[in-house]
Protein backbone atom coordinates (compact mmCIF):
# COMPACT_ATOMS: atom_id res chain seq x y z
CA UNK A 1 0.00 0.00 0.00
CA UNK A 2 0.72 3.77 -0.65
CA UNK A 3 1.34 4.45 3.37
CA UNK A 4 4.31 2.55 3.67
CA UNK A 5 6.49 5.59 4.94
CA UNK A 6 4.66 5.80 7.86
CA UNK A 7 6.25 4.23 10.99
CA UNK A 8 3.14 2.33 12.01
CA UNK A 9 2.98 0.45 8.77
CA UNK A 10 3.76 -2.83 10.56
CA UNK A 11 0.64 -1.97 11.54
CA UNK A 12 -2.32 -3.57 9.00
CA UNK A 13 -5.19 -1.63 7.53
CA UNK A 14 -7.98 -2.85 9.01
CA UNK A 15 -11.26 -2.26 6.99
CA UNK A 16 -12.36 0.17 4.63
CA UNK A 17 -15.70 1.55 2.73
CA UNK A 18 -14.12 2.35 -0.29
CA UNK A 19 -11.38 0.58 -1.71
CA UNK A 20 -7.68 1.86 -2.53
CA UNK A 21 -8.08 1.14 -6.09
CA UNK A 22 -7.47 3.01 -9.51
CA UNK A 23 -9.08 6.50 -9.68
CA UNK A 24 -12.56 6.14 -9.91
CA UNK A 25 -14.32 8.49 -12.14
CA UNK A 26 -14.31 12.24 -11.42
CA UNK A 27 -11.32 11.68 -8.85
CA UNK A 28 -8.28 13.88 -10.54
CA UNK A 29 -6.47 12.99 -6.60
CA UNK A 30 -3.63 10.63 -7.25
CA UNK A 31 -2.44 10.94 -3.63
CA UNK A 32 -3.11 7.36 -2.33
CA UNK A 33 -0.56 8.12 1.02
CA UNK A 34 -2.45 9.37 3.85
CA UNK A 35 1.14 10.75 4.69
CA UNK A 36 1.86 12.89 1.85
CA UNK A 37 0.39 16.03 0.84
CA UNK A 38 -2.55 16.64 -1.93
CA UNK A 39 -5.27 19.24 -2.91
CA UNK A 40 -8.44 18.64 -3.63
CA UNK A 41 -11.08 19.33 -5.90
CA UNK A 42 -15.05 18.83 -5.16
CA UNK A 43 -15.37 14.73 -6.38
CA UNK A 44 -12.21 13.88 -5.66
CA UNK A 45 -11.14 11.13 -3.97
CA UNK A 46 -8.82 12.07 -0.35
CA UNK A 47 -7.22 9.28 1.45
CA UNK A 48 -6.92 9.60 5.45
CA UNK A 49 -6.17 7.19 8.19
CA UNK A 50 -6.90 6.22 11.67
CA UNK A 51 -4.60 5.05 13.94
CA UNK A 52 -5.12 2.77 17.27
CA UNK A 53 -3.09 3.49 19.96
CA UNK A 54 -3.10 4.74 24.21
CA UNK A 55 -3.97 8.07 24.24
CA UNK A 56 0.00 9.02 25.77
CA UNK A 57 1.33 7.38 22.38
CA UNK A 58 0.10 10.21 20.37
CA UNK A 59 2.69 13.04 22.15
CA UNK A 60 5.63 13.44 22.50
CA UNK A 61 6.41 15.55 25.34
CA UNK A 62 3.16 17.79 25.44
CA UNK A 63 2.97 18.32 21.48
CA UNK A 64 0.80 15.79 20.02
CA UNK A 65 2.32 14.93 16.68
CA UNK A 66 0.99 13.35 13.79
CA UNK A 67 0.84 9.83 13.70
CA UNK A 68 3.05 10.13 10.04
CA UNK A 69 5.86 11.87 12.51
CA UNK A 70 8.65 9.11 12.47
CA UNK A 71 9.23 11.21 16.34
CA UNK A 72 6.40 9.65 17.47
CA UNK A 73 7.49 6.04 16.87
CA UNK A 74 3.99 4.45 17.43
CA UNK A 75 4.81 1.40 18.63
CA UNK A 76 3.12 -1.89 18.49
CA UNK A 77 -0.18 -3.07 19.33
CA UNK A 78 -0.73 0.47 17.26
CA UNK A 79 -3.21 -0.17 14.54
CA UNK A 80 -3.68 1.86 11.20
CA UNK A 81 -7.36 1.49 8.89
CA UNK A 82 -7.28 4.45 5.74
CA UNK A 83 -9.72 5.06 3.92
CA UNK A 84 -10.73 6.83 0.85
CA UNK A 85 -14.05 8.96 0.89
CA UNK A 86 -14.76 11.37 -2.06
CA UNK A 87 -15.02 15.15 -1.15
CA UNK A 88 -17.98 16.54 -0.42
CA UNK A 89 -19.96 12.99 0.12
CA UNK A 90 -21.91 11.98 3.08
CA UNK A 91 -19.94 8.64 4.16
CA UNK A 92 -20.44 6.47 6.84
CA UNK A 93 -17.12 4.36 7.55
CA UNK A 94 -16.66 1.49 9.57
CA UNK A 95 -13.97 -0.40 11.23
CA UNK A 96 -15.59 -3.92 11.92
CA UNK A 97 -14.11 -5.17 15.63
CA UNK A 98 -16.09 -8.10 15.27
CA UNK A 99 -13.37 -10.60 13.87
CA UNK A 100 -10.39 -10.11 15.96
CA UNK A 101 -9.68 -6.49 15.87
CA UNK A 102 -9.95 -4.97 19.52
CA UNK A 103 -9.71 -1.30 20.10
CA UNK A 104 -9.22 -1.65 23.52
CA UNK A 105 -6.52 -4.12 23.34
CA UNK A 106 -4.95 -1.83 20.55
CA UNK A 107 -4.56 1.07 23.18
CA UNK A 108 -8.41 2.24 23.32
CA UNK A 109 -7.96 6.25 21.46
CA UNK A 110 -8.02 6.95 17.97
CA UNK A 111 -6.25 9.79 15.34
CA UNK A 112 -7.49 10.43 12.50
CA UNK A 113 -4.59 12.18 10.56
CA UNK A 114 -3.80 13.04 6.90
CA UNK A 115 -0.17 14.90 5.13
CA UNK A 116 3.29 15.81 6.08
CA UNK A 117 4.14 19.23 5.56
CA UNK A 118 0.78 20.30 6.17
CA UNK A 119 -0.05 17.56 8.40
CA UNK A 120 -3.58 17.68 10.03
CA UNK A 121 -4.53 15.01 13.16
CA UNK A 122 -7.03 14.90 15.32
CA UNK A 123 -7.22 15.31 19.04
CA UNK A 124 -7.27 11.26 20.23
CA UNK A 125 -10.83 10.11 20.71
CA UNK A 126 -11.78 7.89 23.11
CA UNK A 127 -12.97 4.61 22.12
CA UNK A 128 -12.93 1.13 24.01
CA UNK A 129 -11.65 0.11 27.02
CA UNK A 130 -12.91 -3.36 29.46
CA UNK A 131 -15.95 -1.31 30.69
CA UNK A 132 -17.53 0.84 27.90
CA UNK A 133 -17.20 1.46 23.54
CA UNK A 134 -17.85 4.19 22.32
CA UNK A 135 -19.38 2.99 18.64
CA UNK A 136 -20.63 5.97 16.54
CA UNK A 137 -18.34 8.88 15.58
CA UNK A 138 -18.58 11.90 13.19
CA UNK A 139 -15.51 13.48 11.85
CA UNK A 140 -15.22 16.75 10.42
CA UNK A 141 -12.52 16.88 7.72
CA UNK A 142 -12.08 20.96 7.38
CA UNK A 143 -10.38 22.46 3.93
CA UNK A 144 -8.93 25.38 2.82
CA UNK A 145 -8.39 26.15 -0.69
CA UNK A 146 -8.45 22.19 -1.26
CA UNK A 147 -5.47 21.62 1.70
CA UNK A 148 -6.60 20.08 5.17
CA UNK A 149 -6.78 22.42 7.45
CA UNK A 150 -7.78 20.54 10.51
CA UNK A 151 -9.77 17.06 11.43
CA UNK A 152 -12.21 17.30 14.27
CA UNK A 153 -14.38 15.19 16.12
CA UNK A 154 -17.94 15.92 16.78
CA UNK A 155 -19.57 15.36 20.21
CA UNK A 156 -23.07 14.03 19.00
CA UNK A 157 -24.39 14.00 22.12
CA UNK A 158 -26.56 11.16 24.66
CA UNK A 159 -29.72 11.06 22.98
CA UNK A 160 -29.35 7.84 21.05
CA UNK A 161 -28.57 6.06 25.13
CA UNK A 162 -31.48 6.87 26.80
CA UNK A 163 -34.26 4.40 27.55
CA UNK A 164 -31.71 1.30 26.62
CA UNK A 165 -29.83 -0.67 29.10
CA UNK A 166 -26.55 -1.31 27.93
CA UNK A 167 -26.35 2.06 27.02
CA UNK A 168 -24.28 4.32 28.79
CA UNK A 169 -23.59 8.43 28.83
CA UNK A 170 -20.00 9.68 29.16
CA UNK A 171 -19.33 12.86 30.40
CA UNK A 172 -22.84 14.57 29.19
CA UNK A 173 -22.22 13.81 25.57
CA UNK A 174 -21.17 10.81 24.22
CA UNK A 175 -22.83 7.85 24.21
CA UNK A 176 -21.02 4.28 24.85
CA UNK A 177 -21.93 0.74 25.18
CA UNK A 178 -21.05 -1.61 27.83
CA UNK A 179 -18.02 -3.58 26.59
CA UNK A 180 -19.10 -7.10 27.61
CA UNK A 181 -22.25 -7.36 25.36
CA UNK A 182 -19.96 -6.96 22.74
CA UNK A 183 -19.26 -9.47 20.22
CA UNK A 184 -15.46 -10.04 19.70
CA UNK A 185 -13.15 -11.32 22.83
CA UNK A 186 -16.07 -10.70 25.20
CA UNK A 187 -18.67 -13.20 23.77
CA UNK A 188 -21.13 -10.59 23.65
CA UNK A 189 -24.14 -10.37 20.59
CA UNK A 190 -24.10 -6.66 20.19
CA UNK A 191 -22.00 -5.78 16.79
CA UNK A 192 -20.17 -2.61 18.63
CA UNK A 193 -18.15 -1.84 15.11
CA UNK A 194 -17.07 1.62 15.07
CA UNK A 195 -19.02 3.89 12.66
CA UNK A 196 -17.77 7.04 11.26
CA UNK A 197 -19.78 9.51 9.63
CA UNK A 198 -17.86 12.16 7.80
CA UNK A 199 -18.24 15.19 7.14
CA UNK A 200 -17.23 18.32 4.80
CA UNK A 201 -16.29 22.12 5.29
CA UNK A 202 -14.12 24.69 4.02
CA UNK A 203 -13.35 25.85 0.23
CA UNK A 204 -11.58 23.31 -2.17
CA UNK A 205 -8.86 24.16 -4.55
CA UNK A 206 -11.05 26.16 -6.59
CA UNK A 207 -12.12 28.24 -3.98
CA UNK A 208 -15.75 26.13 -4.09
CA UNK A 209 -17.07 25.47 -0.88
CA UNK A 210 -17.53 22.10 0.58
CA UNK A 211 -20.97 21.64 2.01
CA UNK A 212 -21.70 17.97 2.94
CA UNK A 213 -21.13 19.76 6.58
CA UNK A 214 -24.06 21.65 6.18
CA UNK A 215 -26.27 19.03 4.77
CA UNK A 216 -25.61 16.34 8.07
CA UNK A 217 -26.52 19.12 9.92
CA UNK A 218 -29.77 19.50 8.78
CA UNK A 219 -30.27 16.13 7.58
CA UNK A 220 -29.61 14.91 11.08
CA UNK A 221 -33.24 16.48 11.95
CA UNK A 222 -34.67 13.70 9.92
CA UNK A 223 -33.48 10.47 8.55
CA UNK A 224 -30.11 8.95 6.84
CA UNK A 225 -32.27 5.42 6.53
CA UNK A 226 -31.41 5.53 2.15
CA UNK A 227 -27.88 6.28 2.95
CA UNK A 228 -27.10 3.65 5.88
CA UNK A 229 -29.39 1.16 5.23
CA UNK A 230 -26.98 -1.41 4.11
CA UNK A 231 -25.10 -1.17 7.62
CA UNK A 232 -28.40 -0.30 9.90
CA UNK A 233 -28.81 -4.19 10.56
CA UNK A 234 -25.32 -4.28 11.94
CA UNK A 235 -23.73 -1.23 13.69
CA UNK A 236 -25.54 -0.78 16.99
CA UNK A 237 -24.48 2.42 17.85
CA UNK A 238 -26.23 5.68 17.88
CA UNK A 239 -26.94 5.27 14.22
CA UNK A 240 -30.37 3.85 15.25
CA UNK A 241 -31.45 7.33 16.08
CA UNK A 242 -31.59 7.89 12.19
CA UNK A 243 -33.58 4.50 11.24
C1 LIG B 1 -13.19 3.20 30.78
O1 LIG B 1 -13.42 4.49 30.25
C2 LIG B 1 -14.45 5.20 30.92
C3 LIG B 1 -14.72 6.48 30.12
O2 LIG B 1 -13.55 7.16 29.79
C4 LIG B 1 -14.01 5.47 32.37
O3 LIG B 1 -15.03 6.18 33.04
C5 LIG B 1 -13.75 4.14 33.03
O4 LIG B 1 -13.23 4.37 34.33
C6 LIG B 1 -12.74 3.31 32.24
N1 LIG B 1 -12.70 1.97 32.80
C7 LIG B 1 -11.57 1.29 32.92
C8 LIG B 1 -11.69 -0.11 33.46
O5 LIG B 1 -10.49 1.76 32.55
C1 LIG C 1 -18.60 -7.31 10.71
O1 LIG C 1 -18.24 -8.57 10.20
C2 LIG C 1 -19.16 -9.61 10.50
C3 LIG C 1 -18.56 -10.93 9.99
O2 LIG C 1 -18.15 -10.80 8.68
C4 LIG C 1 -20.51 -9.28 9.83
O3 LIG C 1 -21.46 -10.28 10.14
C5 LIG C 1 -21.01 -7.92 10.35
O4 LIG C 1 -22.21 -7.57 9.69
C6 LIG C 1 -19.94 -6.86 10.13
N1 LIG C 1 -20.37 -5.62 10.75
C7 LIG C 1 -20.35 -4.44 10.11
C8 LIG C 1 -20.82 -3.26 10.90
O5 LIG C 1 -20.00 -4.30 8.95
Amino acid sequence: MAAASAPLLLALALASASILASLAAGDTNGVYDPCSDSRIQRGDGFTFGLAFAGSSAFFSGSTQLSPCDRRLNLANPSQLAVFRPKVDEISLLTVNTTTGFSPASAGGYMVAFAGRKYAARSAPVFVSNSSVTVSSFTLVLEFNKGRLQNLHWKKDGCGACSGKSNFICLGKQTCAIRTNVCKSQNQGTMDCSIGIQLAFSGTDKHESVLNSWYEVSNLQQYSLYGLYSNVKGSLSGQFNKFF
